[in-house]
C-alpha cells in the first residue's frame, strides 16, 4: 500500500511554538537553511497521494513558504488552535467521501524518514489495523506523551506529561505523534474528542482510548532508532537535532566513499549528493540542493548556499562561497572567492580573490555569469554580471571586466605600472 496509492498525509503546523521564543513559527525554523516543515513534507512526497498541512499560528507565512515550495500541497486554517485533535478535524470537510489511509505528522519533528514511513505503513496494513501510532522507548521521556498499555501489552491510552501520574511519568515508551489510520473508521473520533485535561486542549492522543472504547484494532509500532522521532520544543531540541541530522547524513556518504577529514566541524544538507573519492576537509558548510562529483576536494572553509552543481575532479578550496553554480569537471576555484548565479566550463581556473557581481541592490536584479572552458580569470578580478568569458579566454589579474570577452583572447583594465626611481629615497631626506 506504499505505493502512492490512497494514502494522505496531515501534517500538524498550526501550533504557537511557545517554547521556542521565536515571532518566526516553530515549522519555519531552519535546519541547515531548510524549514522543518519542508522536511517533513519531502519525506511523505512519494508516499502519499496528496498532503494537507493545517497552519494557524503566522498562517500566512506559514503558507507562503508552501506555495512557493510545495505547490502540491494544501493548506487549511485552523483558527484558534484548541490542540492536536481539533487540528485534525479541520480536515473533515475536505475528506468526507475518503475511505483510505490518513497518514498524521507533526511539523516540528523532522528527522523522520521516508524509509521509517513506509515500514510504519506496511505494518499498519499488516496488522489489518485500523490505527496504529508510531512509538519509541527514551531514557528521558519528558514532556512527551506516554504510551499506557494493559496487562497484556495490548495498548490503552496515551497520557500527555501534564496528565500524568508519578507512576505513568515512569513509563519510558513514548508516543512519536505520528499515526497511521483508516479515515472511515477513525472519523467520526473527531467529533467526539472532549478538553477536559490539564491544558483544556483537544489532544488527538484521545484517538486511541476511543478507538479502544470502539472495539477497532489499535496498534502502536515501536521504532528501531529513535532519534528519528527526536521533536523540535526548544532552541536546545532545534540545535540537537541539526547534529543528529547532520551527523546521519556524513556517516551515509562515508558509507558511500566520501572522505570526510573531521565529521565535527563539517555540516552537509541532506539534499547533497557527493560522487565517491571526493574528499571535504574541516569548516565545510554545504546548505541547500547540491550536487558534487567524484574525486573533488571542498574546503576548507567552504560554503555552498545552495543550487550548486559541480563535476568530476574540482577543486573548491579555503574560503570560497558558491551559490546557484554550474560547474564542469576539472575546474579549480582555489580561494577566497564568490562564485553565484554562474556557469563555468570544464577546465578552467579560478583565481583567488575572484568576485561574480551578480546582484544590483537597486534594481535587486540578479544576473548571469558565464565562464566558458579553458577560461583562466586572474586573481582580484570582478566580473560584473551579466557578462560572458568566452572559451579559452584569459582574464588578467585586478580586472573589472563589464563587457564579453571573447575566445582564446586577454582582458585587462588594469592601469599601467608606473615606477618612479629612487622616490622613496628622495621624499626622504625632503622630510629632513
Ligand atoms: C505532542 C503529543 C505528544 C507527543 C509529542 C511528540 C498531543 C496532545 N501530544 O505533544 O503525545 O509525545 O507531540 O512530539 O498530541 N499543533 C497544531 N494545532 C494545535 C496544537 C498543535 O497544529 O492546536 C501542531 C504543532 O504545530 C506541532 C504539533 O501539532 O507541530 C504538536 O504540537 P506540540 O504543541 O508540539 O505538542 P507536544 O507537546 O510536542
Ligand atoms: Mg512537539
Amino acid at each position: 500500500m506504499t505505493d502512492n496509492k490512497n494514502i494522505k498525509a496531515v501534517v500538524l503546523a498550526a501550533g504557537k511554538g511557545t517554547r521556542m521564543k521565536s515571532d518566526i513559527p516553530k515549522v519555519l525554523h531552519k535546519i541547515l537553511n531548510k524549514p522543518l516543515l519542508g522536511y517533513v513534507l519531502d519525506n511523505v512526497k512519494n508516499i502519499t497521494d496528496e498532503a494537507f498541512v493545517i497552519v494557524g499560528h503566522k498562517a500566512q507565512a506559514v503558507t507562503d513558504y508552501i506555495k512557493d515550495n510545495y505547490p502540491r500541497a494544501k493548506t487549511v486554517l485552523q483558527t484558534p488552535q484548541l490542540g492536536t485533535g481539533h487540528a485534525v478535524s479541520m480536515v473533515c470537510p475536505y475528506l468526507e467521501n475518503y475511505s483510505g489511509l490518513i497518514l498524521i505528522l507533526c511539523g516540528d519533528t523532522p528527522l523522520i524518514t521516508e524509509e521509517t514511513l513506509k515500514k510504519f505503513i506496511e505494518y499498519h496494513n499488516s496488522l489489518n489495523s485500523d490505527l496504529t501510532v508510531m512509538s519509541a522507548i527514551f531514557d528521558n521521556p519528558a514532556n512527551y506523551g506516554r504510551i499506557i498499555r494493559e496487562n497484556d501489552n495490548s495498548l490503552k491510552c496515551i497520557v500527555e506529561e501534564k496528565d500524568a501520574t508519578d507512576e505513568e511519568k515512569a513509563v519510558k515508551e513514548i508516543n512519536a505523534g505520528i499515526y497511521c489510520l483508516n479515515w472511515d473508521k477513525i472519523k467520526p473520533a473527531f467529533s467526539q474528542l472532549k478538553s477536559n485535561n490539564a491544558q483544556g486542549e483537544y489532544y488527538l492522543t484521545d484517538i486511541i482510548s476511543w478507538g479502544k472504547s470502539q472495539e477497532l484494532n489499535v496498534n502502536a509500532f515501536t521504532l528501531e532508532n529513535n532519534e528519528e522521532i527526536y521533536g523540535i520544543n526548544s532552541r536546545k531540541n532545534l540545535a540537537e537535532a541539526a547534529k543528529i541530522m547532520n551527523n546521519e547524513k556524513l556517516n551515509r556518504l562515508a558509507d558511500n566513499g566520501v572522505t570526510i577529514i573531521d565529521f565535527s566541524s563539517t555540516w552537509i544538507s541532506t539534499d547533497t549528493e557527493i560522487g565517491s573519492d571526493t574528499t571535504i576537509l574541516p569548516f565545510t558548510y554545504l546548505e541547500g540542493k547540491n550536487k558534487i562529483g567524484k574525486s573533488c576536494q571542498i574546503g576548507p572553509c567552504t560554503h555552498f548556499r545552495g543550487d550548486v552543481e559541480i563535476g568530476d575532479n574540482c577543486k573548491i578550496g579555503n574560503f570560497v562561497e558558491l551559490k546557484k553554480a554550474k560547474i564542469g569537471d576539472n575546474t579549480n576555484v582555489g580561494h577566497l572567492s564568490y562564485i553565484g548565479d554562474s556557469e563555468l566550463g570544464t577546465d578552467v581556473n579560478i583565481g583567488a580573490g575572484t568576485i561574480t557581481a551578480n546582484y544590483d541592490a537597486l534594481s535587486k536584479v540578479k544576473s548571469k555569469t558565464v565562464i566558458k572552458s579553458c577560461a583562466k580569470i586572474g586573481s582580484n578580478t570582478v566580473l560584473v554580471a551579466p557578462v560572458t568569458v568566452d572559451e579559452g579566454a584569459n582574464v588578467g589579474a585586478g580586472s573589472v571586466i563589464t563587457k564579453n570577452i571573447p575566445e582564446w583572447s586577454l582582458a585587462l583594465t588594469r592601469s599601467p605600472l608606473k615606477i618612479i626611481s629612487d622616490w622613496v629615497k628622495t621624499r626622504k631626506n625632503s622630510l629632513k
